[in-house]
């Protein structure tokens, strides 16, 4: 039973999210002197178990460190100076170091990056409601937006100057903008994942992109003693239907290479997801913005979907600090087209590591050898690898 009076509450920036982009955007303000409150649908501990992504590019490891959250990651998380590219039975390391003048990734599992984010947030007193209910937005074509929401049966009204749609794909900040809007851009793939966590010591030092007659397979990891792989399966893939025993010896036949052995291990987590390309433009309608997942979806396979989350983050963090120092809304005015600059390069680049590592249903002889030739070019020469390099480490912020 709702008490009848809503609760009113006021804050400068309301963010609807607690994931990757709602809680560095909340700490990124916090550490500007910006207060905001993030409501949550979700309990934490949901959130924190949630197996996601795991490969943070090297401006995302920086940013984490330099908002005082990196101490676990750079403890814990793994340093990779390249990966290695897969076919015909044979490795081709990609190296990182070499090709960007010292860059890497970390491997350090997305909910982990979570714990230590929402551990920040507690830790400065931050405002991180979970469990909230029925959320909606408001009046965020006017100077005074509202985030209206439920929590412990009382119903609340939170006053903002500013809303972030940190909601994710399917929150209900982007539907909440005006029909005709909105422009939006979608590549389905005719394919997906079959991801699973292994209590096994990964076989490689470095991840492992494999292109296979049967299809993609990549070997990734997220501990010493965890290893994390994925399988190309169809879109819909019924994922009882792989026994332990079936994924394994598929994972042995697309990654096979002369003198090395993949190593099993008890299969904790295994699930199917389907992959898409996806852009809203704009990223923004009055007083409301998107950032992350709630305005993109990247392929995992340049392993962008975090990472792009962050990156739109900073940069509406930079133009929220600049009005509140100024007045000005000019940064503000240019949040959308700032980001989308690099929204569309990440999705070129996840867009050609997707369809030059997979098999296409409706692909030809034609297509096969175009694609062999590709992983050729990308390993033997170095300006083709540097492109992949630059790209894959994260590019440079504007
Ligand atoms: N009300 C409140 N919270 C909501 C609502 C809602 N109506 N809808 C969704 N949320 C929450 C989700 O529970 C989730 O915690 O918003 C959060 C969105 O987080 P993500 O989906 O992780 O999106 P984002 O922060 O943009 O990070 C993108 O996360 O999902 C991965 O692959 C994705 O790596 C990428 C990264
Ligand atoms: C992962 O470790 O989950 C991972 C790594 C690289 C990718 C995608 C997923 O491209």
């Amino acid at each position: 039973m709702l008490n009848s009076l809503p609760i009113s509450l006021r804050t400068q920036v309301g963010i609807v999210g607690a994931g990757p982009a709602g809680l560095v955007l909340s700490h990124l303000l916090s550490l500007q002197g910006i207060e905001s409150v993030v409501v949550e649908n979700r309990s934490r501990q949901y959130a924190e178990q949630r197996v996601r992504a795991g490969v943070l590019e090297q401006g995302t490891v920086d940013l984490l460190i330099e908002m005082g959250v990196g101490e676990r990651m750079k403890a814990e998380g793994l340093v990779h100076h390249g990966i290695e590219l897969r076919f015909g039975g044979r490795g081709h390391r990609i190296d990182f170091q070499d090709l960007t003048g010292g860059k890497g990734i970390t491997i350090y599992a997305q909910h982990e990056v979570l714990k230590d984010l929402n551990n920040a947030r507690v830790a400065a007193g931050g405002q991180v409601l979970f469990e909230v209910d029925n959320v909606s937005v408001h009046d965020f074509d006017s100077s005074r937006p509202k985030i209206r929401y439920q929590k412990d049966g009382n119903a609340c009204e939170l006053t903002c100057d500013f809303i972030a749609g940190c909601d994710g794909f399917h929150g209900i900040c982007r539907p909440s903008i005006p029909t005709g809007v909105l422009t939006e851009y979608e590549r389905e793939y005719p394919f997906g994942w079959l991801g699973i966590l292994a209590e096994a010591p990964p076989s490689s030092e470095e991840l492992i992109y494999t292109y296979h007659d049967r299809g993609f397979a990549l070997l990734s990891m997220r501990t010493p003693r965890i290893s994390r792989l994925y399988l190309q399966c169809k879109p819909d893939e019924d994922v009882d239907l792989w026994s332990d025993e079936k994924i394994w010896q598929e994972l042995h036949t697309r990654l096979a290479s002369e003198g090395w052995t993949l190593t099993e291990g008890q299969i904790l987590q295994k699930g199917v997801t389907g992959m898409r390309s996806f852009v809203v433009e704009p990223m923004q309608y009055g007083r409301l913005f998107l950032a992350g997942d709630s305005a993109h979806i990247v392929p995992p396979t340049g392993a962008k979907g975090l990472n792009l989350a962050v990156a739109d983050v900073q940069i509406l963090a930079r133009a929220l600090k600049h009005f509140y120092s100024t007045g000005s809304c000019d940064l503000l005015d240019t949040y959308s087209a700032i980001c989308l600059r690099r929204v569309w390069k990440v999705q070129r680049f996840s867009w050609w590591m997707t369809s030059m590592l997979h098999r296409f249903p409706d692909e030809n002889p034609f297509d096969h050898r175009r694609q062999l030739a590709e992983l050729d070019y990308v390993t033997s020469s170095r300006a083709a690898a540097k492109t992949l390099a630059e790209n894959y480490v994260g590019l440079p912020l504007e």
